[in-house]
């Protein structure tokens, strides 16, 4: 070797050193890309509202959340605002397949599982703890049987918050002034009961087409909590809020049972703590979004609020009865049934 091979062969093992030392002491960065194909586990979980709301918020952070567990291994594709499919487009993709998490209105399921309409019914809950109870017991426990019955996996509810009324007509007060009234619905009888006993039309309608439908006039008022009505800017179509908090509005959080058993069993355990960790995350952020939302929506210029008094909540209540003894005498599970019961008692 003469002097010019031995300063060359000196700087090329130079450069490698430098390139060797800089690989160990710099942090492994995620390369998604890297990952080939056939290793990376691909979620798709489509949903139909806004990305700053419980359950966009919900999403998007179990998605942070296992993207960095895994190491890139399960990719979480997040598509919100409908712009996969709508509401009851997205519960016949998932058994087709095509997407695999899904987190509609607990209401939406009711054609599969029509056990799930106790959640509509009026006034069943007095606050969000109940929920939880209700979704972390027995009931929940007897929801996930009757889900896995249909080929489903119930891995978790998530809230939204209390069901409020808006209409662009009058203030509604009392339950006569509901008479008359056409509201848009989701699917559920109890939901239609509801607003049979107090003389009003419904029909249902997808959440997506749910702003243009108010806009055209195609019905006077709808059912819906506040993140909803703030985020869709439903108030801007509608003038009369009734701050009633008649019912409730949460999610099922739903799989493909047949996917998720292929699922490699740690990977499986992943997905599912970390779902148990955003759950939790998911129930402090709804409340705090109900309270804060709602003093957006008081500052609103165009919208006028009247909040139900203890006095006329319990009329409310005692129109709405009914809809306890429909539901009751429509199912054919006793778990479900005797707590509906139990709750039933106090409302008049
Ligand atoms: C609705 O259709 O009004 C709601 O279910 C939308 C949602 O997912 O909160």
């Amino acid at each position: 070797m003469n002097r010019i091979s031995i300063i060359r062969f000196l700087q090329l093992a130079a450069i490698l050193f430098f390139i060797i030392f800089e690989a160990s002491c710099t942090p492994r960065t995620i390369d998604y890309d890297q990952v080939s194909p056939e290793e990376k586990l691909i979620i798709r979980f489509p949903h139909v509202t806004g990305e700053n709301t419980p359950k966009g918020l919900a999403a998007k952070r179990f998605k942070e959340l296992v993207e960095a567990k895994s190491g890139g291994k399960v990719e979480v594709q997040v598509f919100p605002n409908s712009s996969l499919y709508s509401d009851y487009e997205e519960i016949d993709q998932l058994k087709k397949g095509h997407i695999q998490i899904i987190a509609p209105q607990t209401a939406k399921f009711s054609n599969i599982i029509p056990e799930a309409q106790l959640f509509d019914l009026p006034y069943l809950f007095q606050n969000n703890k109940e929920v939880w109870e209700l979704a972390d017991g027995p009931v929940g426990k007897e929801l996930g049987h009757l889900f896995e019955k249909k080929g489903y996996k119930l891995l978790a509810i998530w809230d939204n918050g209390f069901k409020q009324i808006t209409n662009s007509k009058k203030p509604i007060k009392k339950p006569a002034d509901f008479f008359g009234l056409n509201f848009r619905i989701v699917s559920s009888q109890v939901i239609a009961n509801q607003f049979e006993l107090v003389g009003a039309d419904s029909s249902v309608l997808a959440f997506n087409e749910l702003y243009q439908a108010l806009e055209q006039g195609k019905f006077q008022g709808e059912e819906n909590t506040v993140s909803n009505i703030n985020n869709k800017k439903l108030y801007t179509l509608q003038k009369y809020m009734t701050k009633s908090d008649h019912g409730y509005l949460g999610y099922f959080i739903v799989t493909d049972k047949k996917f998720w058993d292929s699922i490699p069993r740690d990977t499986r355990k992943m997905l599912e703590d970390t779902l148990t960790e955003v759950t939790d995350w998911e129930r402090t952020t709804a409340v705090q979004m109900e309270q804060d939302q709602y003093a957006q929506l008081q500052k609103q210029p165009e919208l006028t609020i009247h909040e139900l008094t203890s006095e006329e909540k319990k009329s409310w209540k005692a129109s709405f009865h009914d809809a306890y003894n429909a539901y009751i005498s429509s199912i054919n599970n006793n778990v479900i049934k005797d707590y509906v019961k139990k709750k039933e008692q106090r409302v008049p």
